[in-house]
């Protein structure tokens, strides 16, 4: 079965026509399925309506019409049981890593707030007391498979670089060993030697785990260096899907061919 099935999704958004008021359609009648294990990637010009959808997925936005379904769960029309539940299974991670880290919080306070709220620890070693000191030693080791260490843990997010407060935003999203990661343009304000390493720290985990990824970025030739299928997205349609070898290799759209003819945003070492 599909951890994530999107069916015929469209938004829209209420925009002021002179003195009347119309429908700007931003996600157009999207389908697509995402399998366990596999990185789908998502890739299309800046506006093309990834975020939008990566939303939708998340159950943060409502579709307008269609529907997001998360491991049969149908997410705009979920109980709240149900999404605290699909929390556990699917976590964001955005953009701007300083953004989506509370400037008051300790790194500490970051990577355990999930356990707090959802009162559990997953993989907690049996015979570990509870209480204070496991809660560190799992912050520690969670840490540690974002390559930070102990040292960060008193810390607060601006005396991090921002790659380093990538990892500590992908801790944080790994803390309640999600199946599903929404990574949206993960390394597009990173530099592109630091951005490269948060992709093959990705790559790691992925294999690791067995994580399910949404990869969304403007960039195909990053999405292609991760992604087993594409989607490609134009002015909130889906145009093209497929294969990520197969499409890059023989695309069938101009707009594909047009997005794999752009610069390459990755170091020669690694694509
Ligand atoms: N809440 C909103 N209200 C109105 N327009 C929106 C809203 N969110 C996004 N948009 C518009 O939808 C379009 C697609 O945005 P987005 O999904 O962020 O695209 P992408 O992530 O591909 O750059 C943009 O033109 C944006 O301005
Ligand atoms: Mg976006």
């Amino acid at each position: 079965m599909a951890l994530v099935e999107v069916k015929a999704v469209w938004k829209s958004y209420p925009r002021r026509a002179g003195l009347r008021t119309e429908l700007r359609t931003i996600v157009e009648d999207v389908s697509l399925s995402i399998e366990p294990g596999e990185t789908l990637g998502l890739v299309g010009e800046s506006g093309s309506g990834k975020t939008t959808l990566a939303r939708m997925i998340l159950g943060l936005v409502k579709p307008t019409q269609g529907k997001v379904v998360v491991s049969g769960i149908d997410v705009a029309r979920s109980s709240r049981v149900d999404l605290h539940h699909l929390r556990r299974q699917m976590q964001p991670v955005f953009q701007d890593p300083y953004a989506a880290l509370n400037p008051r919080m300790t790194v500490m306070e970051i990577v355990t707030e999930p356990w707090l709220i959802h009162g559990i620890i997953p993989d907690r070693q049996p015979g570990i007391e509870t209480g204070r000191t496991s809660l560190r030693a799992r912050a520690i080791e969670l840490l540690g498979e974002v390559g930070l260490d102990e040292s960060a843990l008193p810390r607060h997010p601006h005396e991090f670089s921002g790659g380093q407060r990538q990892r500590i935003n992908i801790a944080r999203a790994l803390a309640l060993r999600p199946k599903l990661l929404i990574l949206d343009e993960p390394v597009s304000a990173l530099d592109v030697s630091v951005g490269a390493q948060i992709v093959n720290l990705l790559r790691r985990l992925q294999s690791e785990h067995g994580l399910t990824y949404l990869f969304i970025s403007h960039s195909m030739p990053l999405v292609r260096y991760l992604s087993t299928r594409i989607a490609v997205m134009e002015h909130g349609r889906l145009v093209e899907t497929g294969e990520a070898v197969a499409l890059c290799a023989d695309p069938q759209q101009a707009y594909t061919r047009q997005l794999i003819a752009a610069t390459p945003e990755l170091p020669a070492d690694v694509a």
